[in-house]
């Protein structure tokens, strides 16, 4: 299973260090970032989808340890303050409610000079995009997020376009990709 092309092209380089992978689904992005060197926490609340993770690092001689595998629900889920290097958010469909507690304790999970990079289906694949969900309501758009990542520093966001296989040919899927990061040496806790 491939890593997002997105946590490739935008992570690929980046020192690696503590990693919070939250909706890590099946591990594809935990265990290509195991691969080039990060400790990962994977939080999904999905327990088979952790354990196809699990497997897959496995299969991948991802040395045992170097993800974290934990069952939560990001309702719940509290992650802790200051500590990670990279907080992964990718294709996370919730509602605004969810959304705005996972981006606030991801902000609030980051160390400074901690990245922050979130990707997923945005509003505009609805109309103009193919696949993905068909429900306004969980669908991203760059300002939505921007909007609950006060105290960051705003890199990347746009929407972006990937190409996605389909029975008559390839087509554009839409997503949402921010990059964002804590100021090294910020005192503030974003998020607080
Ligand atoms: C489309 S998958 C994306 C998985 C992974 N990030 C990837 O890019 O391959 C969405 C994931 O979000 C997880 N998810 C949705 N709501 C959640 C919640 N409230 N708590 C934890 N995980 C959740 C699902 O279980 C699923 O694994």
């Amino acid at each position: 299973m491939h890593p997002s092309q997105f946590v490739t092209a935008e992570l690929d380089g980046l020192t690696p260090g503590r990693a919070l992978d939250l909706a890590a689904g099946e591990g594809r992005n935990s265990v290509w970032l195991a691969e080039h060197g990060w400790a990962v926490t994977a939080v999904d609340f999905s327990r088979v989808g952790l354990a196809k993770g699990r497997n897959l690092a496995a299969a991948r001689g991802v040395p045992d340890g170097r993800v974290e595998w934990v069952v939560a629900d990001l309702a719940d889920y509290i992650p802790a303050r200051d500590t990670f290097d990279l907080v992964l958010i990718a294709y996370l469909q919730v509602g605004a409610g969810l959304r705005a507690r996972v981006l606030s304790a991801s902000a609030a999970a980051l160390a400074p000079g901690g990245t922050l990079l979130l990707v997923g289906h945005d509003l505009a694949n609805l109309t103009e995009g193919t696949g993905g969900p068909r429900y306004p309501e969980v669908l991203y758009t760059p300002e939505a997020v921007t909007a609950e990542l006060g105290g960051l520093r705003i890199l990347r966001a746009e929407r972006v376009r990937r190409t996605v296989p389909r029975p008559d040919g390839p087509a554009p899927a839409i997503d949402t990709l921010v990059r964002a990061e804590r100021p090294a040496g910020d005192p503030d806790q974003p998020g607080a």
